[in-house]
């Protein structure tokens, strides 16, 4: 068994900041990780992140409140505006704090950090470096995790938690080097596993990016909120889904139907390629359903041509390369080719502003958790800058949370109890004489997501989704482990995970059949409008071990700062 006062689950850009807070203030703490930080999923992030600087000649009238309001709007009005406005307000400081770290912004001819326009934001205010702002950012942070001696587990997959008395006691981790399952004990936990996006088969996501941070907190009873709203991001790469940042349409790209028309001009004149992201995707499938798409086929053309070689190779360098090796084309001479795909998700793991769960010692911060600052649809450049908000925020927390305990000695008993259970249920997995296959359930699984729970939803096709993802949950109950040994048993992890995935899944498929209205990036054909009457609430998800999905409930939005209005871009 081994201690640390704060264990934080995950080496992205949350999990590093909420480490860096709390051994800033002289916490032992350790991150637990599945790959080196320095390969977390937030490293390809592309094209910025967002504060509200005045440093763009077209955004000097820009300040934190119309941050935080277009980050409400861009929301549909689920955002909790507190929340928004204080991230919003945090938002400078940390971006002088990564500048001050090191971090290689990009920069205007005057030496301030560049920023460049995103979707549905009144001013340019994503801060970048080139098309690699979350690489920059990440190795910025596995710098000062370094330099400040934070401890780091690698290769360790988190399984599940220690729950001691309802109080979060630490994780139990397997060991992919030296095989087996250990306890790791704690006074708090962060867990800062980022996004789902893996439960669909047509994500930007990476493959590490399975969720499993929101399972083990829902397994344990912590409530998942707003799980229904799922982000498509308009351009993924089209036979690949691998991000083409919206830093291209930022740089002026265009997105071009198989007429030759900017169609975009029909659904938001006004800011055109620039909507908000469920809007643009949205308008991307209408184009392609109704036979616009590309000589009829599938994708839409993003256009950067215009732009010129020197605009490209100096600000996105990185699509460029990705689209030649992966797609085959080089976007100074053709356009892209590229399709809406899973990119984000707006809901996760309950937390308050400060990353605090309902679980006393458990918090989450980033993708993983909900704050909610995104409402039912994040705005480009806020989910960097969430992971640094509330990464920071949760570990200064947890540092004022450690104080207040009188007793600081973790259950010994509850976490062999703990690492025993996982020991065991793999010992069984690996006995079982199962017929079903982990992959071929998994890749069952996405496309159902996929095609019943993506840009256009409506009752008949969720409920028929519904019912496949309840089939599936039955059949990971025989699934056939081969047993591989202890040591890198990859088969392992993607059985065990599967299970939770599956929840996540059923999560989304519940909420999105209840919620009977459209908002944001969850759009019903047959509840075609916002309805704040009934549904301007959060929906939380509680787990329950003896039935097939979730029991939902739901929770106010906190209102307050600005008037609710009609979404017009
Ligand atoms: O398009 C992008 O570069 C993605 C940014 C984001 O998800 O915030």
């Amino acid at each position: 068994m081994i201690h640390h006062d704060v264990i934080v689950v995950g080496g992205g850009l949350s999990g590093l900041r909420a480490a860096i807070e709390a051994k800033r203030a002289g916490v032992d703490v350790a991150i637990l990780s599945q790959v080196h930080p320095g390969r977390s999923h937030s490293g390809q992030a592309q094209g910025g992140i967002n504060a509200a600087l005045g440093n763009h000649p077209d955004g000097r009238d820009d300040n934190r409140e119309k941050h935080a309001f277009d980050t409400v709007k861009g929301g549909d009005f689920l955002v909790d505006q507190d929340c928004a406005v204080q991230m919003a307000e945090d938002a400078p400081r940390v971006i002088y704090e990564m500048d001050h770290w090191g971090c290689p912004f990009s920069r205007f001819e005057d030496g301030t950090i560049a920023q460049r326009p995103f979707g549905g934001a009144g001013f340019p205010r994503c801060c970048y470096g080139a098309d690699k702002t979350g690489h920059y950012l990440l190795h910025t942070l596995v710098e000062q995790a370094y330099r400040l001696q934070v401890k780091m587990y690698v290769e360790q997959y988190v399984a599940s938690l220690i729950v001691h008395e309802g109080v979060c006691q630490g994780v139990v981790a397997y060991d992919m080097i030296r095989g087996g399952f250990e306890a790791f004990t704690a006074n708090a936990v962060v867990i800062a596993t980022g996004g789902a996006g893996r439960t669909y088969s047509n994500t930007t996501n990476s493959l590490i990016s399975t969720g499993c941070g929101m399972f083990m907190a829902y397994h344990a009873g912590v409530p998942l909120k707003d799980m229904e709203f799922v982000q498509f991001h308009p351009t993924g790469l089209y036979t690949t889904q691998i991000l083409m940042t919206e830093g291209a349409r930022g740089e002026g790209g265009y997105l071009i139907n198989d007429k030759g028309e900017r169609f975009m001009e029909k659904y938001a004149p006004k800011f055109m390629e620039l909507a908000p992201r469920d809007i643009t995707a949205r308008s991307i499938q209408i184009e392609i359903n109704e036979g616009r798409g590309i000589g009829g086929k599938g994708y839409v053309h993003l256009d950067l041509r215009h732009l010129g070689a020197e605009k490209i190779l100096e600000r996105l360098p990185g699509i460029r390369d990705l689209a030649i090796h992966f797609e085959g084309v080089d976007p100074i001479e053709e356009p892209i080719p590229v399709v809406p795909s899973q990119h984000y998700w707006m809901g996760g793991i309950d937390t308050d502003v400060n990353g605090a769960t309902v679980m006393p010692g458990l918090y989450a911060a980033g993708e993983c958790a909900c704050v909610s600052v995104h409402g039912a649809n994040r705005l480009g450049g806020n989910s960097l800058l969430e992971t640094i908000v509330f990464g920071r925020r949760a570990g200064a927390e947890v540092v004022r949370y450690l104080e207040t305990l009188t007793d600081r000695r973790p259950n010994a008993r509850s976490a062999f109890a703990a690492a025993q259970m996982m020991e065991q249920k793999v010992e069984e997995l690996g006995v079982r004489e199962g017929k079903e296959n982990a992959y071929e359930l998994r890749a069952v699984m996405t496309e159902v997501m996929k095609d019943h729970f993506f840009l256009f939803r409506d009752e008949a096709a969720m409920r028929e989704g519904l019912e496949r993802l309840l089939q599936v949950k039955e059949r990971v109950k025989n699934i056939n482990l081969r047993w591989t040994g202890s040591v890198f048993n990859v088969d392992m992890i993607r059985t065990v995970e599967l299970e939770g995935m599956v929840d996540l899944a059923l999560c989304v498929a519940v909420g999105a059949l209840e919620r009977q209205e459209s908002r944001g990036a969850h759009f019903r054909t047959d509840y075609n409008t916002r309805d704040d009457l009934n549904w301007l609430k959060h929906t939380l998800a509680y787990y329950q071990p003896d039935a097939a999905g979730p029991r939902l409930d739901s929770k106010p939005v906190t209102l307050g700062h600005f008037e609710l209005q009609e979404r017009k871009y």
